[in-house]
């Protein structure tokens, strides 16, 4: 008998799911689980922030109240309760409540961008994000075969007199994506300025500015620049997510923004997964209707504030000269530039030996650039061995 070779599938994979961006992110994950590393590597919060009793004694609640909502089926656009608990912190803290037709809960901020994309995006549109930018929307954006164009970024954000001038020169995006807030991977956050330039630029040339604040509840201080959604309702669309308040085992989010366009982000989601689970939904709700997130924030904060804290002085102490790296004033990461001719590719290889895991900065570029850089994660590393992996990491970079 003829044997048959083995079907070669990936020859039938569809062209928009090619390249090689997927691969950098099984590596990244890869990484995250061998714990025998000293991980600065993945962008996932602390389990120390988990609500570990609390979400089990909110499930007996439900069980024993006989709740049904928090196990069935949910309407697309989200249940009444959650949608209200968003709305209500949307207002507090951004000090613009959402009206109904705005506010759409998603499976996670990465289905916001997904949903976003399905929306917007033909063959060859151009998406505008920073560069750096986080690995999942390159890939949201690539997988509608979008074109991805970065604008480089500095100390105070996106460099949006840059992108004037590319829009000037012709640029012609359909969206432009950014991270306002304690970016990822480069740790710093948009200037007031910027702020309101972009908006202005979105209403003079038509493009709907994508917001991700996926850590702006994760400042160090209670300093915070006004969100792009809140200064322009009319050209934003806000994604955020519960991933990095709450627990992301639950896959919960939010996408928030003019009307037309969140009854086209409805219409898209009801034939990706219909309506984000309600189980993560009612948990989400009574844990911001019982004040609980905000008992928890307090104690996310400072945990990542003193590992920050210490990461950065290990750099201070440690880094060779020509070293430089950014200084976070919350969330997870900091961007570090290697020496002149510095490879961070062949850094995160040797430094994988000497038990340390980092993620190489080119891996945030859509176009590879960024061989210098490494991003930095402060987030997940047990704060005791944070000094520890610095050392064995600067003593690869000196040279
Ligand atoms: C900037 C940014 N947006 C979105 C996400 C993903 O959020 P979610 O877990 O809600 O899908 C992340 C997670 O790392 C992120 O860093």
């Amino acid at each position: 008998m003829a044997v048959r070779e083995t079907p070669r599938w990936d020859r039938l994979f569809a062209e928009r799911t090619r390249g090689d961006v997927g691969e950098g992110i099984a590596a990244v994950l890869a990484f995250l689980g061998r714990p025998d590393l000293i991980s600065f590597a993945g962008g996932f919060p602390d389990p120390l922030t988990f609500p570990r009793e609390r979400a089990a004694a909110l499930l007996g609640e439900f069980a024993a109240a006989g709740e049904s909502n928090a196990f069935q089926y949910a309407p697309t656009r989200g249940l009444a309760g959650p949608l209200e608990a968003i709305a209500g912190r949307l207002e507090a803290l951004q000090g613009r409540r959402p009206a109904d037709d705005e506010l759409v809960i998603t499976s996670g901020a990465i289905e916001a961008l997904e949903l976003v994309g399905k929306s917007f995006l033909d063959r060859g549109d151009v998406v505008v994000v920073e560069g750096p930018t986080y690995l999942g929307a390159i890939q949201a954006f690539r997988s509608f075969e979008a074109e991805v164009v970065a604008i480089p970024m500095d100390e105070h954000g996106l460099q949006v007199d840059e992108l004037e001038r590319r829009l000037a020169d012709g640029l012609r995006p359909k969206l432009v994506y950014t991270i306002p807030d304690h970016q990822n991977p480069a740790g710093v956050s948009l200037a007031r300025e910027r702020r309101e330039l972009l908006v202005e630029l979105a209403r003079r040339h038509g493009f709907l500015i994508v917001e991700d604040v996926a850590y702006r509840e994760l400042g160090f201080d209670d300093e915070a620049e006004p969100s792009l959604w809140s200064l322009a309702p009319d050209v934003v669309m806000q994604a955020g997510t519960t991933s990095k308040t709450l627990f992301p085992g639950v896959r919960l989010g939010w996408a928030v923004g003019p009307a037309d366009v969140s009854a086209q982000l409805v219409s898209a989601k009801q034939n990706t997964d219909q309506c984000a689970g309600a189980l993560g939904q009612r948990l989400f709700e009574e844990y911001v209707r019982r004040g609980w997130i905000d008992e928890q924030l307090v104690q996310s904060r400072s945990l990542y504030r003193r590992k920050c804290e210490r990461m950065l002085a290990a750099l201070e102490r440690c880094m060779p000269e020509g070293t430089r790296w950014t200084s976070p004033k919350g969330g997870f990461f900091s961007w570090l530039t290697l020496p002149d001719g510095g490879d961070a590719g062949d850094l995160a290889r040797r430094a994988v030996d000497r038990g340390v895991a980092i993620v190489p900065g080119s891996l945030f570029f859509a176009d590879g650039s960024g061989g210098n850089n490494v991003r930095l994660s402060f987030s997940l590393v047990e704060e005791t061995k944070i000094d520890d992996g610095i050392e064995r990491l600067a003593s690869l970079v000196r040279p």
